[in-house]
């Protein structure tokens, strides 16, 4: 992740429409100490399973969705390892991904057919719920993409901690990161208390609250880049 070439997000005026291809740009640098894999997802399981009662079915299911998502997503780790957050995915590690389990299924297909069609199944029925889930989803996801601010920007995804104030020092060094580098971050705060806690560090509401089939009202929040903050 160090040394990369840093992708700016274009500052322009708003586009109209649905979200272009290339929309978000990935941010491929950072001061991130490393941390391995089975730490990063033992913080966010423990974060997000904090505020929520979950039984061990979903814990192992945030497992699996969180192993995947910190493999192609930019992570940001604080320096104690014990708060963690992911930006913007990186298009070529998806692609990898799902090139990898692709090869994978069809080797395992065919030598051992009878294990690799246990592994699909095994795989929709754990993912099962989570994609109906989904798909009640839809359009309480696509009235938050509507909610576009002008621009480029990159997505802020699941930040979590474990230290009470780690996840703050983090997004306090993300921000600093996004005005160094003039980007304009974008998240979805899951509820209205934690819209209050992003405000703290500079992002605004984009609208009103959004329900969720499951209860929470997302809020969309952008922190614009520093020289369109300037503007506003
Ligand atoms: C949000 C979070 C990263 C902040 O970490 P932190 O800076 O180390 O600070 P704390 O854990 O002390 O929490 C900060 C504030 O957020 C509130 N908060 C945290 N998660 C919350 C949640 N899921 N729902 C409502 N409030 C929440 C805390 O009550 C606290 O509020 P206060 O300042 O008014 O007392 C951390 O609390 C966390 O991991 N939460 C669970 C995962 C989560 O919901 N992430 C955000 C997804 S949008």
């Amino acid at each position: 992740m160090t040394g990369a070439r840093l992708v700016p997000p274009q500052v322009g005026p708003p586009p109209s429409g649905e979200r272009r291809k290339g929309d978000i740009e990935v941010c491929g640098t950072g001061s991130t100490p490393r941390y391995g894999l089975r730490r990063l997802v033992g913080v966010e399981v423990r974060a997000f399973c904090r505020f929520r009662q979950r039984n061990v079915v979903q814990r192992v299911v945030l497992a699996v969705a969180m192993t995947v998502s910190l493999c192609v997503y930019e992570r940001r780790v604080e320096v104690g390892g014990c708060a963690a957050c992911l930006l913007s995915p990186r298009p070529a590690r998806m692609a990898g991904g799902v090139a990898a389990t692709v090869l994978m299924l069809g080797a395992v297909g065919a030598t051992h057919p009878v294990v690799a069609t246990g592994l699909v199944v095994g795989v929709v029925l754990v993912f099962l719920p989570a994609a109906a889930r989904a798909v009640r989803a839809l359009p309480a996801k696509r009235a938050l993409r509507r909610m576009r601010p002008p621009g480029r920007h990159i997505y802020l995804h699941s930040l979590a901690s474990i230290a009470p104030g780690a996840g703050s020092k983090l997004l306090r060094s993300v921000a600093q990161e996004a005005d160094d580098n003039e980007w304009s971050l974008v998240l979805d705060a899951e509820n209205e208390h934690l819209a209050k806690f992003y405000e703290r560090f500079g992002f605004i509401a984009l609208g009103a609250p959004v329900s969720m089939p499951n209860g929470e009202r997302f809020v969309r929040m952008w922190r614009p880049a520093a020289r369109q903050a300037r503007r506003l």
